[in-house]
């Protein structure tokens, strides 16, 4: 058993499943960028259907995966941090403040990407060029995003020595010591 007692659940099985869904949605929609037609369209409608979901689910959905619960005030976040500069963070059970942001950011990134494919489909639309640059330069941010959010799972697996990936596959986490929340 774990010091400090038995893991907690944390990640609720629609968190869990819906992310991994998401990453396999919207990596899909990548590998079929070039000519991938009908079915890179219906991948990102996935993705989006996905993220649609995950919007309403952090309104009612469990504890942990309300936006309430883990999106902070800009104050509290830019505290955080500055602590993680200082390497003296917190660790949290549920999204650290960062992590929150970074969620909204990508959660809004996959909207925008989605939304201007299917700009680029409609009639008035079809082969005009800055559409189609704009679908592209926002599927790049997006990458972008993603890699800096795995970049941040692995500095807080690391800094708090669990595994988060493991944790969103299984759900469970190590419980919270006095002064984590
Ligand atoms: C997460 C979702 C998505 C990602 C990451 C994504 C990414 C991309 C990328 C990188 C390209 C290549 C652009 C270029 O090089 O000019 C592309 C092309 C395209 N995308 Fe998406 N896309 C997504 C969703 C969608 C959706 C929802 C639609 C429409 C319903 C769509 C329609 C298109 C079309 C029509 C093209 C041009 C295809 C071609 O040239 O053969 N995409 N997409
Ligand atoms: C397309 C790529 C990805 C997208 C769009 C994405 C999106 C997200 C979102 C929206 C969440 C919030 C989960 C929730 O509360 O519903 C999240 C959390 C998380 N993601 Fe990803 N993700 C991506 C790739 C990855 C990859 C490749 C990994 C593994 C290395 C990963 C590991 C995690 C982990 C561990 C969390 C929980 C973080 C924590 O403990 O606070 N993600 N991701």
């Amino acid at each position: 058993m774990p010091v400090g007692g038995p893991a907690v659940r944390v990640w609720d099985p629609l968190v869990r499943l819906g992310h991994w869904a998401l990453v396999a949605s919207v990596a899909a929609a990548w590998f079929t960028r070039h000519g991938g037609g009908v079915w890179h369209e219906w991948i990102g409608y996935a993705a989006l259907a996905i993220v649609a979901f995950r919007i309403l689910w952090g309104g009612m959905g469990s504890h942990y995966a309300r936006f309430a619960q883990f999106i902070r005030a800009p104050s509290a976040t830019i505290t955080y941090a500055r602590a993680v500069l200082t390497r003296t963070e917190p660790r949290y059970l549920g999204h650290n403040p960062l992590g929150g942001w970074m969620i909204l950011a990508l959660l809004a990134a996959v909207i925008a990407v989605g939304l201007s494919g299917w700009l680029y489909t409609t009639d008035t639309y079809w082969g005009v060029e800055w559409v189609e640059r704009l679908h592209d330069t926002l599927a790049d941010i997006l990458l972008i995003l993603v890699a800096v959010h795995v970049g941040g799972v692995i500095f807080a697996s690391r800094r708090h020595r669990e595994n988060l990936v493991a944790a969103m596959i299984h759900g469970r986490k190590r419980p919270a010591e006095p002064g984590e929340s």
